[in-house]
C-alpha cells in the first residue's frame, strides 16, 4: 500500500474512535474538520519513512505512531489559531477550527485530538507493550513540557526568548518524535535517531520562515508574513532570503549525513531529499514579491 494511503487510513481510523457511539455531533464533525483533509502529512510521512528503513516488521505500530504524531500537529495548529495565540482566520485553505465551530469547540478538539493520540497508542499495546510504551513516552516528551510544542508556545510568553530552545520545541519536537517514533515502531532504539529528526527541524523552520515572507496568504493557505508582523526573529530577517536558502542547504546536508546505518539508509536519504525540494520556496514566488 502507498505510503500517503497507509497515513491517510490510519489517521481516518483514529478519528473513527473518537466520533463512535454517543459523541456530540458537532464537536465529532470539528475532529474531522481539523485532522482532513490534512496539509502536507510532513510528520507522519517521516515517521513512516524511517520505520520503512528499519524493516517495518510491525506495520500497525508505525501506521499507528504514524496518525498519533498527526493528531498531535493537528491539535497544536488548532490551538495555535485560537485568538488567544495567533488569532489567525485561515488554515489549510479554509476557515480555522474556532472560526467554523466556535472558541469552546476548538479548544476541546484540539484537546481531544490530544487525548485521542495516546488512546490509539494504549489500543495497539498487546502487539508489544514494551515498544508501545516507548512510543507514548516519546510522544509525550515531544508533546508536552519542558521540552516539547507546549514548551515552544510557551517560549511567546517570555520577556526573553531563548531562540534555538524556542524552535527546537516548538518546531523541531515533533521531527524528532517523527524519527524516533518510526525507529522505534520498527524495534530500533530512539537516541540514534535524535539528530536527523533535530536536524531536519531545523531546516523545516528556515524553509517555513522563507515561505511566510515569500509567499502569499492563498499560496499558504494560511496567513502570510506573520514573522513581520509579530516581530518573530526568523531566518529571513537574520540572513536575507540567499542566505536564508545557503542554511537550508546546509543543514539539509548535515541532515543526510546524519541518518543512523539502517537497511534503508539510501531510500530514506532520497526522501529527505524529495521532503526539501518540496518545502524550498521557488524562483516565481520571490519574483511575484519582488526580492
Ligand atoms: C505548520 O506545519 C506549523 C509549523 C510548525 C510551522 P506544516 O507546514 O507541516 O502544516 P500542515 O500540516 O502542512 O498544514
Ligand atoms: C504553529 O507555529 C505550530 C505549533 C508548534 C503550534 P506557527 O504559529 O509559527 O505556525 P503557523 O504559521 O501558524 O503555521
Ligand atoms: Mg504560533
Ligand atoms: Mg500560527
Amino acid at each position: 500500500m502507498p505510503l500517503k494511503t497507509r497515513v491517510e487510513a490510519a489517521i481516518a481510523r483514529a478519528i473513527a474512535i473518537g466520533q463512535a457511539r454517543h459523541a456530540p455531533p458537532r464537536l465529532a464533525a470539528a475532529l474531522d474538520y481539523a485532522t482532513a483533509p490534512g496539509g502536507a502529512r510532513i510528520r507522519p510521512t517521516i515517521l513512516m519513512s524511517v520505520a520503512m528503513a528499519c524493516g517495518d516488521d510491525r506495520p500497525v505500530l508505525a501506521d499507528t505512531a504514524a496518525a498519533a504524531l498527526e493528531l498531535i500537529h493537528c491539535a497544536s495548529l488548532v490551538h495555535d489559531d485560537m485568538p488567544c495565540f495567533d488569532n489567525a482566520d485561515m488554515r489549510r485553505g479554509k476557515p480555522s477550527v474556532h472560526r467554523a465551530y466556535s472558541e469552546p469547540l476548538a479548544l476541546l478538539t484540539g484537546d481531544s485530538l490530544i487525548v485521542l493520540a495516546f488512546e490509539i497508542l494504549a489500543r495497539v499495546s498487546p502487539e508489544d507493550p514494551a515498544r508501545v510504551a516507548q512510543l507514548i513516552l516519546t510522544l509525550s516528551q515531544q508533546t508536552g513540557m519542558p521540552g516539547g510544542i507546549c514548551a515552544g508556545q510557551g517560549w511567546e510568553s517570555e520577556e526573553t526568548v531563548d531562540l534555538s530552545a524556542y524552535h527546537r520545541a516548538k518546531t523541531g519536537a515533533l521531527f524528532i518524535a517523527a524519527t524516533q517514533m518510526g525507529a522505534v515502531a520498527a524495534g530500533q532504539e530512539a537516541e540514534p535517531w535524535e539528530e536527523l529528526g533535530a536536524r531536519i527541524g531545523e531546516a523545516f523552520q528556515v524553509a517555513d520562515d522563507l515561505r511566510d515572507a515569500l509567499y502569499d496568504a492563498e499560496t499558504l493557505g494560511k496567513p502570510a508574513g506573520q514573522d513581520d508582523l509579530h516581530g518573530r526573529p526568523n531566518a529571513v530577517t537574520q540572513l536575507g532570503v540567499q542566505g536564508a536558502i545557503r542554511r537550508l542547504k546546509d543543514i539539509l546536508g548535515g541532515a543526510i549525513a546524519s541518518i543512523p546505518s539502517c537497511p534503508g539508509e539510501a531510500a530514506l536519504a532520497h526522501m529527505v531529499r524529495m521532503q526539501a525540494e518540496r518545502l524550498t520556496p521557488v524562483a516565481p514566488a520571490m519574483k511575484q514579491k519582488s526580492l
